[in-house]
């Protein structure tokens, strides 16, 4: 007879303890520790099959080397964040808001998969067959080596697998599946991570490319234990602006590829459409000749964005004056404007001042500062800087602008968009040749910067 066990776990974080608290111990978060009723299961543990198998050490020169075997998914910009295409028997989370558009991704995804001749399986916990069917009609994702399925009782989830034998799974969402030997509630923390550790076995054993799709508690990490994210291969966010129809996806975590590269998709009328051009998409709006807006050439991974930042620097009605930085750190923001005045002898402290990154994305590269400091300095004066400059640069508490990485990925991409001048370091102009038609002008300090900028 299995043994009842009784313990507390907090819904946000998963930290588990013998009797309830009022507050989380892991999170600090209050009231969300819950009981829960746990049969003991002989599980085979978490531990991964490959430890299981009986293998001898062996010197790392006699392990064959080589690259990952990767099925690329016709969509580039999943394959980019994914490291190169989904590696077969990896594990991988996808987290993101309600109504971002998870479900659609991950069906034009299996739809894709399925066309090249694989088999996908597509379990919905959430939305009946039906449902499915609507939306793939939409998505024109109509394939006969897909397959649906509305379940989420792991025992006939298994089956499933066991029957379709899958290339590529898709669980969507991993809190609505359920173990039935585990006798806490979907979506619970024992049951989440009973059931991740059970699809993970799975898609060790059988090699099944399997795809979890996560929800997020409101601190916008994914709910369910913190141990989630370490058991998996991938952690990838997809975010956006429910109000903009562009969507990011990010990846946080990847054993497979970098976790400095992020897709950018658009949300239209047949699902989402990969952007190639991100820059193009955010500088669609820009206004011309305006007082307070300038482009930056940042990085996104390893990919050089257009970004347009908008400032605006108005007198204050409050005793201490309001600092707003949406889309870049706000101490960031902060220690710009602290430059501006210090340095430039700019009269900031009666005035509030916002700054935004157009577009919804965010920056968080120091390669942003000047961009931002010429923003404020524009709004400040009231004066526009030309439409085809860009900057970048990183600035130091005395004023100086520092060098950045990749300064030529940044000078291409603002000259392939049409824009005249550059305004960057002088200590990045080193070790490549700039190329021709466009203006590269380098500076030392902010100041340099400013009356160029303003000239
Ligand atoms: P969905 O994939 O259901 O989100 P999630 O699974 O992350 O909860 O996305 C739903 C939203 O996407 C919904 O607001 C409608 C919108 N949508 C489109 O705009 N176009 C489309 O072609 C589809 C399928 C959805
Ligand atoms: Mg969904």
């Amino acid at each position: 007879m299995a043994k009842l066990k009784t313990k507390f776990a907090c819904t946000e974080c998963g930290t588990e303890s013998p009797k309830w608290l009022g507050k989380c111990p892991g999170c600090g978060q209050w009231n969300t520790m819950v009981e829960e009723k746990e049969t003991v299961v002989k599980t085979q543990g978490m531990g991964s099959p490959l430890i299981q198998t009986k293998e001898k050490p062996r010197p790392i020169i006699h392990i064959e080397s080589g690259q990952e075997k990767r099925i690329e998914t016709t969509n580039q910009e999943l394959n980019r964040v994914l490291g190169g295409g989904v590696v077969p028997g990896s594990l991988i989370l996808v987290g993101g808001d309600p109504g971002i558009g998870k479900s659609t991704l991950l069906l034009q995804t299996s739809h894709a998969l399925a066309s090249k001749n694989l088999t996908v399986l597509y379990i919905s916990g959430e939305e009946s067959v039906r449902q499915t069917r609507l939306r793939a009609d939409r998505l024109g994702a109509l394939t006969d080596k897909l397959y649906v399925l509305c379940e989420t009782n792991m025992e006939q989830i298994n089956d499933a697998i066991e029957s379709v034998q899958p290339d590529f799974l898709v669980i969507d969402s991993i809190q609505t599946v359920y173990d039935p030997n585990v006798q806490s509630a979907p979506g619970s923390v024992s049951q989440v991570r009973e059931c991740t550790a059970h699809f993970m076995r799975v898609a060790k054993i059988k090699g099944i490319a399997t795809v979890l799709v996560g929800h997020v508690t409101k601190e916008g990490a994914i709910a369910g234990p913190r141990m989630l994210e370490h058991m998996v291969d991938c952690v990838l966010y997809f975010e956006g602006e429910r109000h903009h129809t562009y969507r990011l996806l990010r990846a946080v975590k990847n054993r497979f590829g970098s976790t400095n590269e992020i897709g950018i998709f658009e949300m239209g009328e047949e699902g989402l459409r990969e952007v190639n051009n991100p820059s193009e998409l955010f500088l669609s709006e820009r206004p011309l000749g305006v007082s307070g807006s300038t482009v930056v050439a940042a990085m996104e991974g390893t990919r050089p964005v257009l970004v347009e930042l908008q400032a605006l620097v108005a007198t204050t009605n409050f005793p201490s004056p309001r600092r707003m930085a949406t889309g870049i750190d706000h101490n960031r923001m902060t220690l710009i404007v602290a430059v501006l005045e210090k340095r430039m002898g700019m009269f900031l402290q009666t005035q509030d001042a916002y700054l935004n990154v157009a577009g919804g994305i965010r920056l968080d590269e120091p390669a942003v500062d000047l961009a931002a400091a010429v923003s404020i300095a524009s709004s400040f004066r009231d004066a526009p800087t030309r439409p085809y400059d860009v900057f970048f640069g990183e600035i130091g508490l005395t004023g100086e602008v520092r060098g950045v990485s990749r300064a030529e990925q940044r000078v291409r991409e603002a000259q392939k968009l049409g824009f005249k001048r550059v305004i960057m370091p002088s200590k990045s102009l080193k070790g490549w040749t700039p190329p021709k038609g466009i203006e590269i002008i380098g500076v030392e300090t902010v100041a340099q910067a400013l009356s160029i900028a303003f000239a």
